[in-house]
């Protein structure tokens, strides 16, 4: 009896320290390893603000038939959208999303991305993160390839789940969330 004891307390006291890391570990990056991978998780709120004073995204040139195309097909949009940690647009910066999205789909809403996380912040300021890829926005959940990086990320492989967030079509303000993962070459 007193070993089950001893294991139950043993359990209760390593499930305390799991739900204090948990609670603890509300940073925006995380570092674990996978398979003997150095992985980074990243997680935060990209701001996409289309007009007004604060206007972060510009269509800069459209097709002949975008205005008559279903999904504004040949749209080009070019960004340099303020990412945060949590979603109130307020909160801390701590990267910038630049890039462009070309609509390329004329039967669904998608755009060809070339997206560039330049992180502004935290242990890995300084360092990219690049995703390219076909974002299809009819889906609740999409998945983006991430290609490479530089800096902390050099090598980079991975993967960008992305959703929105919160969307206004009234005041063309959208936030999009976005978890990644980033696999480099280094061990660890
Ligand atoms: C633009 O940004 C400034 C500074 O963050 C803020 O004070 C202002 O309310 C914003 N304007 C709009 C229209 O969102
Ligand atoms: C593209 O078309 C949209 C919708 O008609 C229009 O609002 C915008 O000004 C156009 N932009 C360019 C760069 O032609
Ligand atoms: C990020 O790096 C830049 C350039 O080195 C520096 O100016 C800035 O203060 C750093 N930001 C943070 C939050 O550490
Ligand atoms: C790799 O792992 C080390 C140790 O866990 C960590 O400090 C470092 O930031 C990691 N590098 C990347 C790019 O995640
Ligand atoms: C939102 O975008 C639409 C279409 O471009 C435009 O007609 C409208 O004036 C914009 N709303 C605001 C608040 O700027």
């Amino acid at each position: 009896m007193k070993n089950v004891n001893s294991t139950c307390g043993l359990l209760i006291i390593i499930a305390s320290l799991l739900i204090a890391g948990a609670t603890a570990e509300t940073q925006w990056f995380e570092n674990f390893c996978r398979g003997n991978k150095n992985t980074t998780k990243l997680h935060f709120y990209v701001h996409d603000v289309r007009t007004g004073p604060n206007a972060t995204l510009y269509t800069v040139a459209n097709a002949s038939i975008t205005t008559t195309s279903p999904t504004g097909f040949g749209r080009i949009n070019v960004f340099d959208d303020r990412v945060t940690a949590a979603p109130d647009i307020g909160s801390e910066e701590v990267a910038r999303a630049q890039g462009t999205t070309t609509s390329v789909d004329l039967q669904v809403s998608a755009a060809s991305m070339n997206l560039n996380f330049y992180l502004t912040s935290g242990k890995f300021n300084g360092s990219t993160v690049t995703i390219i890829g076909r974002n299809q926005f009819t889906l609740a959940q999409r998945e983006l390839p991430v290609a490479g990086g530089s800096g902390a990320f050099r090598y980079a492989r991975g993967y960008a789940i992305t959703s929105s967030y919160s969307n206004d079509a009234t005041t063309n303000y959208s936030v999009l969330e976005y978890t990644i993962y980033i696999t480099t070459s280094t061990k660890c």
